[in-house]
């Protein structure tokens, strides 16, 4: 962590009154705390989110500020940022979201969100980088650089094991040390560690009985003793529930829903607290040398303002990162036949049917909401690249009903209410309402699929652009299972049937079950939130303008039952959230238990072929504890016609170990972009921490003596090349 001068600390810790310490310590706005004028003191500005910068609110009401200036660049959502597997553009996503906060004078951005995606159904998945914690490191630790070069804090969210929206106040959850050390952590340490991330957010959740953001554990004792973390805890808007429990955490500053601001626990109850001896006034100045250091580190106080960046937003470079990003991020799941790209020339009569197609995504999702400056769809991303010579026709193919709830301006400070048990006439009355409702959807639906199924009939080529909305990606609810909404799967398979070359495209931040036509369709493009730019960059990639190269970070099982969260863990509506699954997380489960999924973890197809070969491993070991370096090295070849990109997957397996181990794990990748026929070589370089597991007894990471399996691959199901080694000794890390 950038080192500051300590003294200008201590300094003016000195001068503050107990009172104004502790304004410094709760939010006296939603998104901002209260400053020390007298002293130069700012207060601290916040703004979600992980998608861009969100719009501006009034001080104390959940209200919109309306105004027209808080237009903003709306980022590909963090699902998609993993999906391109490429360090550089998670630091350049960074950049644009940090550059745009300080643009519009924020400190902290409240992103990235990396929670492990535990469960299909999880309503935040969107928001969320990967089910594999390599893979998260990997993305998140540029990605905080980017933003924090801009002089704005990244606040890394939410810490730890909030995996679902049912119940997200109060559901308890309970992880054993070895999963929590070797799924749940790592993404976290390396942002405090390697990306140094200025502050980090308490989850909503419990964390073994106690609420993550007054957890002494998760705070103190990991977060501050074990990484060094040094700077601003900050805890979930309303995730405060106690005091002294809050006060004597590591947590620095509450944040909440409601506009009592001095009513917060870390507010006046807070000062009586202290000022009774109950609580002691040096956890307070603790937290307020936590606030003051990240405020040096930012260039908010003193002379130092003068060489605070100022930032910006809405530039035309921004929006070009963006563009890369949402490209990059297209996984081409299936192309049977070489159906993809289309071929420009010979198109005349498109077909293109299903409501993804103009859907605008961006002003949904919860607290990712963005207010895009624009956002190209789908069918204006093909219009634009097509022109006026191919005819283009929309038919929305499903009913989407309207979800009366949306409406509600407040959901936020509504979303933390426990949910209200109805009267049995009140769900009499609910159900003759979803009744109703039900059969209005049937007959709309109909009408639509007819339209859509006859408009298909008549076109050269079809593409179907479907799948979720932020009415199911969102926060404060999970999905009630894995199908596709509105009827969708009835909708593919009788436009295959008709025209058996549809091009099927699914736009979505969570895994869907598409089992029901997968095997039919010969051609499938799954696109996530892909940011304003998503449409442009769709279209280009289903017109060959550009090769797809985007890899699933997590696994597409064929049915929710065969999640693992869901077949041994639990998951919704339970008091305590047992993750009895434990380390079978995603493709750890999957490819250790052949368990077949719709699309493995890693997949991703190109419109060219790569071939690897050349495989080589050395391993360099020296007598101290320290050096433990393992060298991959193997060439790629682009065998195909056109440029491509191909990721190169280092899986290892333990094959000697003493303790359980998935059957292999993620440890390494390169992305390499190739010219048709061109040849590369890659260097992978392993350390310690790719061959160990957590050790209980130790409370260490391990790495056993033994013989261990490197897999390169272009996905975890497609191994291409393996090589193993022995590492003669044992080896101890945190
Ligand atoms: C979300 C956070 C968000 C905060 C502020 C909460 O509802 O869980 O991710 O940063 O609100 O909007």
């Amino acid at each position: 962590m950038k080192k500051v001068d300590e003294t200008r600390i201590e300094e003016l810790l000195g001068k503050l009154t107990l009172e104004e310490k502790i304004g410094m310590l709760h939010g006296a706005e939603l998104f901002q705390t209260k400053g020390v004028e007298r002293l130069g003191i700012p207060p601290l500005k916040m703004s979600d989110g992980p998608m861009g910068v969100r719009k501006e609110f009034q001080p104390s009401q959940w209200i919109p500020a309306g105004t027209t200036d808080d237009y903003v660049t709306y980022l590909p959502s963090n699902s998609a940022l993993a999906a391109t597997w490429n360090r550089n553009l998670a630091y350049e996503t960074g950049k644009v979201l940090g550059e745009e906060a300080r643009g519009r004078g924020k400190d902290v951005i409240l992103a990235p969100g990396i929670n492990i995606k535990r469960s299909p159904l999880n309503g935040r998945n969107f928001e969320y980088m990967s089910e594999d914690p390599r893979l998260i490191e990997e993305m998140v630790v540029p990605l905080i650089k980017g933003i924090q070069e801009f002089d704005v804090a990244a606040c890394v969210k939410h810490f730890v094991a909030n995996n679902q929206e049912t119940e997200r106040l109060w559901i308890d959850t309970e992880v054993e040390e070895r999963t929590l050390r070797e799924i749940y952590f790592p993404g976290f340490k390396a942002s405090i560690e390697k990306g140094e991330a200025h502050s980090i957010m308490g989850a909503y959740n419990l964390f073994r009985g106690v609420h993550c953001c007054q957890s002494n554990y998760l705070l103190n004792d990991v977060l501050r003793e074990e990484w060094g973390f040094d700077g601003v805890v900050v805890s979930d808007w309303g995730g405060v529930h106690d005091t002294k429990e809050a006060a004597e955490s590591g947590l620095d500053i509450e944040m909440s829903v409601t506009p009592d601001f001095n009513e917060y626990y870390m507010a006046d109850p807070l000062l009586k607290a202290v000022n009774a001896g109950e609580i002691s006034e040096e956890y307070v100045d603790k937290k307020v040398r936590n606030i003051l250091r990240t405020m040096l580190r930012l260039n908010m106080l003193g002379e130092d303002k003068k060489n605070r960046i100022s930032g910006t937003y809405n530039t035309a470079e921004h929006r070009e990162t963006v563009l890369l990003a949402a490209r990059e991020s297209l996984v081409l799941l299936k192309n049977e036949e070489n159906l993809l790209p289309l071929n420009k020339s010979e198109l005349t009569k498109i077909a293109v049917i299903g409501q993804n197609a103009e859907k605008i995504h961006s002003n949904g999702g919860g607290s990712a909401e963005i207010k895009a400056l624009y956002e190209i769809s789908p069918l204006m991303g093909l219009k634009t690249s097509l022109g006026g010579n191919v005819e283009i026709k929309y038919a929305k193919g499903y009913y989407v009903p309207t979800v009366e709830e949306q409406k509600e301006l407040n959901w936020q400070q509504h979303s933390l209410e426990r949910k209200k048990v109805l009267t049995e006439t009140e769900e009499a009355e609910a159900k003759i309402k979803q009744k109703k409702a039900e059969e209005e959807s049937r007959k709309q639906g109909k009408i639509l699929l007819d339209e859509a199924v006859a408009l298909a009939k008549e076109a050269d080529k079809v593409i179907v652009i479907g799948g979720l909305n932020h009415d199911f990606d969102v926060e404060g609810k999970d999905r009630q299972d894995m199908l596709l909404p509105y009827n969708q799967d009835t909708l593919i398979n009788e436009i295959l049937k008709v025209n058996p070359n549809a091009v099927i495209v699914i736009v979505a931040g969570s895994p869907v079950q598409m089992s029901t036509w997968s095997d039919k369709a010969k051609a499938i493009v799954w696109s996530w939130y892909g940011g304003m730019e998503g449409g442009k960059a769709l279209a280009e990639v289903l017109l060959g303008c550009v090769n797809p190269s985007g890899k699933l970070p997590e696994t597409f099982p064929m049915k929710l039952e065969d999640s693992p969260a869901h077949i041994y863990g639990n998951f919704g509506d339970v008091k305590t959230l047992i993750y009895k699954e434990g380390l079978n997380v995603g493709y750890r489960y999957f490819d250790t238990q052949n368990v077949d999924p719709d699309f493995c973890f890693g997949h991703g197809l190109s419109y060219t072929e790569f071939e690897y070969s050349d495989m080589e491993v050395r391993v360099e070991e020296a007598s101290s504890n320290d050096d433990l370096l393992v060298n991959v090295n193997l060439n790629v070849k682009n065998t195909g016609k056109v440029d491509g990109a191909e990721v190169v997957q280092i899986y290892v397996a333990n094959k000697d170990a003493s303790v359980w181990c998935p059957s292999h794990e993620l440890k390494g990748f390169e992305k390499l972009f190739l010219k048709a026929g061109e040849e590369k070589s890659v260097n992978v370089t392993l350390h310690k921490n790719s061959f160990s597991y957590y050790d209980t007894d130790e409370k260490s990471f391990k790495v056993e003596a033994g013989e261990y399996e490197l897999q390169a691959a272009s996905s975890s199901r497609d191994i291409r090349l393996r090589k193993s080694v022995k590492i003669n000794k044992e080896y101890l890390h945190q």
